[in-house]
């Protein structure tokens, strides 16, 4: 390991975000009732252009009112192309509760898009003597935020977490497909005659949770479209799980209780890593460093791997 530590993310909770257009106020009571650790008001693309600003207010107020419990409360912006974000940065930083917890930048391609939300977020939070800072998240959702994910994910000490979104970084990339995420009937490798389906996602993914890990932010898995394919859902949802994502967007309240089941760490794998931590502890105190649990080998780098495991479910224990 070079003499860097590997920093930790922040130790909250983010098995699910539950999206919700800004512009159907109507669900944001069924929003924070839901089971999701982060609720994300949307005033980007699910809202249409005709109701930006009627969403925007609809949103201030309820960051107040409506009782959130103890969930991450974010607002997506729109993006820094369109000539909306800086009155939704503006009036959430000016009219907003402290209540609200971070913004989420949409569509993100260079450090210089954080920098110029941060400098805005930044003379706001002075001006109107705010105590709590405003974190950040990002979506990487198109080619240039793929391409320079890790000067993003390194862009600010406000950015918590980054997420992949499938759809506009499918249109950006080009690539041939229309559904929002998950397997895409083309992708596929011929083998003795047998279709065997692949993950076109897969790359992207590796990229941002190796980018979030390197700068400690939490990476995301963005949504899943088809909302009446809950085994499809959990397909990806375990593949981004295996990669080292900690949770994923629900854009239907079903989705809540999928994602929460699949970044849970299950009570077998828990009782299995907490075994393995204790294999080792014995392997330790004879003077070695690697020993057999269930006939496979265990060595320092299977307590790391264990500890991961056993953190993540202690964190959302304690929560
Ligand atoms: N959060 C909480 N509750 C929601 C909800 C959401 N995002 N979407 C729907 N509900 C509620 C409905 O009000 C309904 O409640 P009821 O049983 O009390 O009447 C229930 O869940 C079932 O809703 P359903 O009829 O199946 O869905 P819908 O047609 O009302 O809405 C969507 C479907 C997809 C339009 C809606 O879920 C939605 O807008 N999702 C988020 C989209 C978004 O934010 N996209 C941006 C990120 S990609
Ligand atoms: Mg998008």
């Amino acid at each position: 390991m070079s003499f860097r530590i590997q920093p930790a993310a922040p130790a909250r909770p983010n098995r699910c975000q539950l999206f919700g257009p800004g512009s159907r106020p109507a669900i944001f009571e069924k929003m924070a009732g839901s089971a999701a650790d982060v609720i994300n008001l949307d005033l980007e693309d699910s809202v249409a252009p005709t109701d930006k600003d009627s969403a925007r207010a609809n949103v201030i107020k309820a960051i107040g009112e409506v009782d959130w419990g103890n969930k991450t409360l974010s607002v997506r912006i729109n993006g820094l192309d369109t000539p909306y974000w800086y009155r939704d940065v503006v009036d959430l930083l000016e009219q907003a509760s402290e209540r609200l917890d971070q913004i989420m930048i949409p569509k993100v391609g260079c450090a210089g898009d954080i920098y110029a939300v941060d400098a805005l977020v930044t003379a706001v939070e002075r001006a109107k003597g705010r105590t709590k800072p405003i974190k950040f998240e990002v979506i990487i959702e198109s080619a240039a935020g793929i391409a320079h994910v890790e000067e993003i994910a390194a862009a600010s000490p406000r950015l918590e977490a980054m997420s992949l979104g499938a759809a506009d970084f499918a249109a950006s990339m080009g690539m041939a497909t229309t559904g929002i995420g998950g397997t895409q009937e083309n992708y596929y490798m011929i083998r003795e005659g047998q279709k065997h389906w692949s993950d076109p996602w897969h790359w992207a993914q590796a990229a941002i949770v190796a980018a979030c890990r390197t700068h400690g932010v939490l990476p995301v898995d963005g949504p899943f479209g088809d909302f009446s394919d809950d085994e499809g859902f959990r397909a990806q949802a375990l593949r981004s799980a295996t990669l080292g994502m900690v949770g994923k967007w629900a854009i239907h309240p079903k989705q809540v209780a999928l994602a929460n089941a699949v970044f849970t760490p299950t009570e077998e794998a828990v009782t299995e890593a907490r075994e393995i931590l204790a294999a080792m502890e014995e392997a330790k105190a004879k003077g070695e460093g690697a020993t057999v649990y269930k006939g496979r080998l265990v060595d320092i780098a299977s307590i790391k791997q264990a500890e991961v495991i056993v953190r993540q479910s202690e964190m959302i224990a304690a929560n």
